[in-house]
């Protein structure tokens, strides 16, 4: 056995060269790369939402489900009445005003154990839990629940990489690291087929997308994504989720209601 040999076999050099390949693999810089880019785009989730219920004249009514730190977004957001969700997994101070799951609370809503049935929101913000099952589920009740020209907005809709879009929150050694959009993208682009109502996407904050019963923020998507295959939406991105900037959605919403 050479000294080479010799010194492969000791782990600490097995550590040393494994983790060598495997931080400087080009798949592993260029996803942190895009993480980087993402953080570095400069709109913000509450500006959006603080946009929308600025342009309603009167008193307004916000809902977000999945709170977390409400310092984050919850406490910056800008309304007459906050109503806030969240069962408090990854927060234990969980200072919210329902603390159940959406399903749970769409269900009371509806039997009107919460509010009041005829409770309708200017703005829905669906940031709970990431999977496309659960987000799926969230739009279909906020589309009950908000007011018809009202707005549904999601975060996480545009995960830059196929890492970031993993369904594993917990798996902080893939390239992502602890960076996590889920699978949001998946229940939003199946939204974007429904020709019954407008969509888009803001590009920042990991992608803010947007659903409205009736302003024109942008037409159906014709060709989906039969199989949610990531590589196909990262090659039609654009397209998928309509995305533009922020000056792009301000200028086409006020297009919209002239
Ligand atoms: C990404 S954090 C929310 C971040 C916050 N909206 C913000 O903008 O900073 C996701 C939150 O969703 C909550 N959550 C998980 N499953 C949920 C569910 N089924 N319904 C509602 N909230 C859920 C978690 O407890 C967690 O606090």
């Amino acid at each position: 056995m050479s000294i080479k040999q010799a010194l492969l076999r000791l782990k600490p050099l097995q550590y040393y060269f494994k983790g060598r390949l495997v931080l400087n693999d080009i798949t592993h810089l260029a996803v942190q790369k895009q993480s980087r880019e993402e953080i570095a785009k400069t709109t913000a989730r509450s500006q959006v939402i603080n946009y929308l219920l600025s342009r309603v004249s009167g008193e307004t009514t916000y809902l977000e489900i999945g709170v977390r730190d409400p310092s984050k977004n919850f406490d910056r957001i800008k309304a007459s009445k906050k109503y806030s969700v969240d069962p408090g997994i990854e927060f234990a101070p969980n200072p919210v005003d329902f603390p159940v799951t959406s399903d749970i609370f769409f269900e009371q809503l509806d039997k009107g154990l919460v509010l009041s049935p005829q409770t309708r929101f200017d703005v829905i913000f669906i940031d709970g839990l990431h999977l496309a099952e659960q987000v799926d589920k969230d739009i279909r009740n906020a589309l009950r629940f908000v007011k018809d020209d009202g707005f549904i907005v999601l975060h996480d809709c545009n995960p830059p990489s196929e890492w970031h879009a993993r369904e594993t929150h917990n798996y902080r050694e893939s390239p992502a690291g602890n960076f996590w959009n889920g699978t949001t993208w998946k229940a939003f682009v199946k939204w974007r087929c429904e020709p019954s109502i407008f969509s888009c996407c803001i590009d920042s904050d990991w992608g803010v997308g947007v659903i409205s019963k009736t302003r024109n923020i942008g037409l159906h998507l014709q060709e989906g994504n039969e199989f949610f295959e990531f590589s196909h939406f990262a090659q039609h991105r654009s397209k998928q989720l309509n995305l533009g900037s922020f000056e792009d959605f301000k200028r086409n919403l006020e297009s919209a209601i002239k």
